[in-house]
């Protein structure tokens, strides 16, 4: 047999050749942190999306046993696995997309700005990485507090001349995820049939739920809005409290990761109307990054949609998270400038 990494590179090839011949195209897409809880699942769900051809796992323990694991799905993407850091730039070059859900997790009692001191480290040498091997790739950043780690990364590709706003994007698809679930709950309704706006941030109250833009146009008694927005808003935590020191959310992050990740890869090929939430740089409102709907395309997001019209109780939700937003961001650029 010839060597592993022959045997390989001739598969890329062959897949390589068959899009040349009017096959579909295929993306090469990085998971940093690939081993974890969130990075496993994802790692899997992305080995079974078709617009995946290359897929590569890096993480700093256990990359080599997960990469052979899902490197036995009989689906289209190639496997390469990457461990510890002396392999970060091997994992980077060339990818199109790269998604970063290395770092900390929460544990009962903690806020996710808990998790800033570790995981503002990881994210910082993970951008620098990203800045010099792929710095055309678009870049789903996963990681908490996601309102200080997308300032963090904005700041690395400045420093190093790569900064595209179009191409950093904050994942706050969860957030969306868990809206439509709980939503749909109480209308009765498939949550596949919900849509609701998520905007502001992914922390507490900069969670802001628009569900006076619900599709299906939908009516909500105040007693609903409340227990809506409060159950949205702490998703997060009722998953921390139920794991009950063992992580956060892992699955339904993996899912939601994959399902804005494929979005992404949507636009990236030039499909027309793909709109989801994300955390982006912005001038929707006065902060310089913000969660709304953006559309995505072949550079990245091509637009980044206004709030709409909102009512009392959202105005006055919408100060809140501002409030809190500002000091996560400023955190993060402070960071890395000082
Ligand atoms: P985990 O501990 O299970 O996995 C994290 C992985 O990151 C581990 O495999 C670890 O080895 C790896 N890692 C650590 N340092 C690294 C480095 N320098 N380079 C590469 N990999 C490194 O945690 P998890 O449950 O997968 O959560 C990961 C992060 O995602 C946490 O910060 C968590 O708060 C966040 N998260 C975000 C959302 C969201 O909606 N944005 C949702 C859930 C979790
Ligand atoms: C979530 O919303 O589930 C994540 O941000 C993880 C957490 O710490 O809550």
């Amino acid at each position: 047999y010839p060597p592993k990494s022959q045997m390989e590179e001739g598969s890329v090839l062959r897949r390589a050749n068959c899009r040349a011949k009017g096959g579909a195209p295929g993306f090469r897409v990085a998971i940093l942190g690939a081993a974890g809880g969130i990075g496993q699942p994802l790692a899997m769900l992305m080995k079974m999306n078709p617009l995946v051809s290359v897929l590569h796992l890096y993480d700093v323990v256990n990359a080599p046993g997960v990469t052979a694991d899902i490197s036995h799905m009989d689906t289209g993407a190639v496997v390469r696995g990457f461990l510890g850091q002396q392999q970060l730039e091997a994992a980077l070059t060339g990818m199109d997309l790269v998604i970063i859900p290395a770092g900390v997790p929460r544990k009962p009692g903690m806020t996710r700005d808990d998790l800033f001191k570790i995981n503002a480290g990881i994210v910082k040498t993970l951008c620098e990485g990203i800045a010099k091997c792929c710095p055309r790739a678009i870049v789903n950043l996963i990681s908490n507090p996601v309102n200080s780690t997308v300032p963090i990364a904005a700041e690395v590709f400045k420093k190093a001349g790569t900064y595209d706003p179009k191409r950093l994007l904050g994942v706050t698809m969860l957030d969306v995820v868990r809206a439509n679930t709980f939503v749909a709950e109480v209308l009765g309704l498939d949550p596949r049939d919900v849509d609701v706006p998520v905007v502001g941030g992914h922390a507490g109250v900069t969670i802001l739920p628009l569900l006076s833009q619900v599709k299906p146009p939908s009516s909500f008694t105040q007693e609903e809005i409340n227990y809506l927005t409060d159950r949205i808003q702490n998703g997060g935590t009722e998953v921390v409290e139920a794991k009950a020191g063992a992580g956060s959310a892992t699955l339904s992050m993996a899912y939601a990761a994959v399902k804005f990740a494929d979005a992404c890869l949507r636009g990236l090929r030039g499909d027309a109307g793909v709109v989801e939430c994300a955390f982006v740089s912005s001038q929707v409102t006065e902060l310089p990054f913000f969660a709304t709907k953006v559309r995505l395309g072949r550079t990245g997001v091509e637009e980044v949609y206004s709030l709409g019209p909102l009512n009392e109780y959202e105005r006055i939700g919408l100060e809140k998270a501002k409030k809190e937003l500002a000091g996560s961001i400023e955190k993060g650029v402070s960071f890395i400038r000082s």
